[in-house]
């Protein structure tokens, strides 16, 4: 007889990164609860297509989260909602700090009083800022250039902190850009707005959008434009259970960066789209962005020797042919 898992409550599980990891939480056996504000979420990918339980509220709710605990058999949480817009952290930081950090820690507390001390978190690459070197590794400083990054930090640090005082223990991941989606298509990307380069390449490939804009082509790269690593986000998923088993087998709070290891410049996207769709795709050349490093890549080395974690689809085509996959299904099916 196989053993009854934990019940693990994912907050932002309506969202893009956390669908999926509620996906390979089910398939790996455990019982999921989904607690999202549906702000960014869909209700629908919970209930249809993944069927579990979705709580719609806040983690600004102490009431709702005691109530969560009070009436389901939590061992864990793993948290995913947040804002991630860093040109609206900039115009309006006040959102983010109040959503990142207070919802967090309202969250963090609300798990302290219900004696739940394991928690898996999704922090980010912006946390580093400007890369001194590449690939970036862990232990490389962390100096933001914007809102979201310090929200991202503070609540590592938060974490650090109710570690060292409370015996509280966490996994943080730094995600690089998380892209593609199920390979199967049950799930994928769907922001509004959007703001990620596949999905715009595919959205304008799809005649959704006129053009894809490319800011700057005088980079120091090979092709000019910038170098990004991109993680396919059921690899991503995937180390999120691995990062769970770790906690729940006693491992010590620790952070991992989780990329792809290789940059792909926006001219290798936009060429890579125009294979998979056998699409025309226009381009329009914009001048830089600022804050914008010519190269961001991480080394996910740290998440292989620790928690085993192998990326099961690092290749560029294979990223973009599954979200194209998502992209036709989900636009010729509007209910979702
Ligand atoms: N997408 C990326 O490339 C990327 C990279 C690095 C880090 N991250 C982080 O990963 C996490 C998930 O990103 P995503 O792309 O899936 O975003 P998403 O917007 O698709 O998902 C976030 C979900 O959280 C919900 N949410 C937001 N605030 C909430 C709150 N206070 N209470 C309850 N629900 C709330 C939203 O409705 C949404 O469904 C975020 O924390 C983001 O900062 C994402």
């Amino acid at each position: 007889m196989s053993q009854v898992k934990p019940t693990i409550l994912v907050t932002g599980g309506a969202g893009y990164i956390g669908s999926h990891a509620v996906l390979a939480l089910k398939r790996t056996g455990y019982e999921v609860v989904v607690l999202d504000n549906l702000v960014y979420g869909h209700r629908d990918l919970v209930e249809r297509v993944l069927q579990v339980e979705l709580v719609v509220g806040d983690t600004n709710s102490r009431t709702l989260l005691e109530s969560l605990f009070k009436t389901h058999p939590i061992t864990a949480v793993m948290h995913f909602a947040a804002y991630a817009y860093v040109g609206e952290s900039v115009s309006d930081p006040a959102k983010y700090y109040h959503n990142n950090v207070i919802g967090t820690l309202t969250l963090l507390e609300a798990m302290m009083a219900a004696s739940i001390k394991k928690f898996v978190f999704s922090s980010t690459c912006a946390t580093y800022g400007i890369p001194k070197t590449v690939p970036l590794t862990e232990d490389h400083p962390q100096h933001p250039i914007n809102p979201y990054g310090n929200t991202k930090l503070m609540v590592e640090r938060i974490l650090s902190d109710f570690d060292a005082a409370y015996n509280f223990q966490s996994v943080c991941f730094r995600y690089f850009n998380a892209a593609g989606a199920d390979p199967n298509g049950l799930l994928g990307e769907d922001h509004t707005p959007e703001t990620h380069l596949i999905p715009l390449v595919l959205l304008t490939a799809l005649g959704k959008r006129e053009s894809v804009d490319i800011f700057g082509t005088d980079y120091p790269t090979p092709d000019g434009t910038c170098l990004r690593d991109y993680i396919h986000v059921s690899d991503l998923a995937a180390a999120h259970v691995l990062g769970l088993e770790y906690l729940l087998q006693g491992g010590k709070s620790d952070v991992f960066n989780l990329g792809n290891g290789s940059g792909f410049s926006v001219k290798q996207v936009i060429e890579a789209a125009r294979a998979v769709t056998g699409r025309e795709i226009k381009v329009n050349t914009c001048s830089r962005r600022p804050g914008d490093p010519p190269v961001l890549v991480g080394s996910s080395d740290k998440a292989t020797r620790i928690l085993g974690w192998h990326p099961q689809y690092p290749e560029l085509n294979e990223i973009v042919s599954h979200a194209w996959k998502w992209h036709q299904q989900r636009h010729s099916d509007e209910k979702i």
